[in-house]
């Protein structure tokens, strides 16, 4: 199912750099679950009954009619000035933040791309948490890096391992998802988070700080993002998006960093795509302006965290002894682990058969992979539907 693509036909032939890397099995997976019948709990899937379908209604409704030739029209590739001062004042809760330090991107995803293509050579090593966002290794692998992991605990990275990395393969960047990463769920606590600001400054080793999840939190402190540790802005890309938390369809995202980067990032973004969709980049602005997000949020907090919950309850009660897995305080992700050299990635044609989806985890290695591993998404299914897909599941692993 997952493929790493090695030819093409008509005469086409494949730049070098596209050599490893793979097709995303999450999207492959996606792609066979046209099955009416299937119970997925493999993609980052926000439920779309949650949407605030009347107020992006009203949204786009307002852009299309006061705005209307502005937003069919070609645009700065930095971003609309509205979306620009929406996003930086909501940002500035965690980290005071200027419009101007503020690139919009069609969604984080185009964020992750456009600091490969900025920052990375061909052979440059990015570290990356072991393990991490797939779809990064991939945006990484195409600018012909090479990605090297680094080990992790139940509250994320080690520093003494960062630090060692660092000594060893001299990164270009350090890329993390510090909280409610994808795909273990886990986040980094204060202290952690405080332990690795100090190893890259102490350094100077540049990050890229993913953040799509950290509003979907459920419980614990709110940990705020290593970029608005002392010293850290400057050092840091943060990518954030309106996918979780609104709806991944606008494919709106920004990045925020300081300095001579965003220059090149915006160069980069135009030789990309020119400049993300007006319409719902104004669409997004006027949502932000106008609804209540934060309350938008606390809803779809509150669905997840039940559905988090039976998922948690449900899987305690099914998994073999020395299995584990992670209980996320936020996001949309649950890890799991089944040990005793057993690998996932053969098991799921029996749990497709049986009506039931997940990935497997040794997609999310950059190498190394613990095969034992798989990724559950709790967000997409109500109760009813995790428990049921939870059953299936049983039977194809025979628990
Ligand atoms: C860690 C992480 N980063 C980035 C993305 C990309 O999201 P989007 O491009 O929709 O903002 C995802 C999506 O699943 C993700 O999990």
């Amino acid at each position: 199912m997952r493929g790493t693509i090695t030819r093409v036909s008509n005469g086409f032939q494949l730049a070098t750099r596209f050599s490893g890397v793979t097709t995303s099995p999450v999207r492959d997976i996606l792609a066979v679950l046209s099955r009416g019948d299937v119970i997925s709990f493999a993609g980052g899937i926000p439920d779309a009954s949650l949407f605030e379908l009347a107020d992006f209604r009203a949204a786009f409704d307002h852009v299309l009619t006061h705005q209307g030739a502005r937003a069919l029209q070609y645009a700065a590739t930095k971003g609309e000035p509205e979306l620009l001062e929406q996003v930086a004042s909501r940002l500035s809760r965690a980290l005071p933040t200027t419009p101007d330090q503020v690139q919009v991107t069609s969604g984080s995803q185009e964020g992750i791309f456009l600091v490969g293509q900025v920052l990375l050579d061909p052979g440059d090593v990015v570290l990356v948490e072991q393990p991490t966002y797939l779809a990064a290794v991939q945006a990484f692998a195409l600018a012909g890096a090479s990605l090297v992991p680094v080990a992790t605990d139940d509250h994320g990275v080690l520093p003494e391992a960062l630090a060692a990395a660092i000594a060893q393969h001299h990164p270009k960047f350090v890329y993390l998802i510090p909280t409610f990463q994808n795909p273990t769920g886990r986040s980094m606590p204060a202290g952690r988070r405080e332990a690795v600001a100090e190893v890259l400054l102490r350094t100077g080793v540049p990050l890229l700080e993913d953040d799509p999840y950290g509003e979907l939190r459920f419980e614990g402190e709110a940990a705020p993002p290593l970029a608005s540790l002392p010293g850290m802005s400057g050092q840091t890309v943060l990518l954030n998006s309106a996918s979780k938390v609104m709806a991944p369809g606008v494919r709106i995202g920004w990045l925020r960093a300081e300095g001579d980067i965003l220059r090149a990032l915006e160069v980069a973004k135009q030789a990309v795509g020119l400049q993300s969709a007006v319409t719902d980049q104004l669409a997004v602005a006027h949502y932000l302006a106008t609804c209540d997000l934060d309350a938008h949020i606390a809803r779809v907090v509150g669905v997840y965290r039940e559905r988090r919950d039976a998922m948690a309850a449900g899987l305690a009660g099914i998994l073999p002894a020395g299995a584990d897995i992670t209980r996320p305080e936020g996001g949309m992700f649950l890890w799991v682990r089944l040990g005793g050299g057993l690998d996932t990635a053969l098991r799921l044609p029996t749990a497709l058969e049986e009506g039931v989806a997940y990935v497997p985890g040794r997609a999310f290695f950059a190498r190394d992979a613990d095969a034992s591993t798989m990724r559950l998404s709790y967000v997409t299914n109500p109760v009813g539907t995790i428990t049921e897909g939870l059953a299936r599941l049983g039977r194809a692993f025979g628990w």
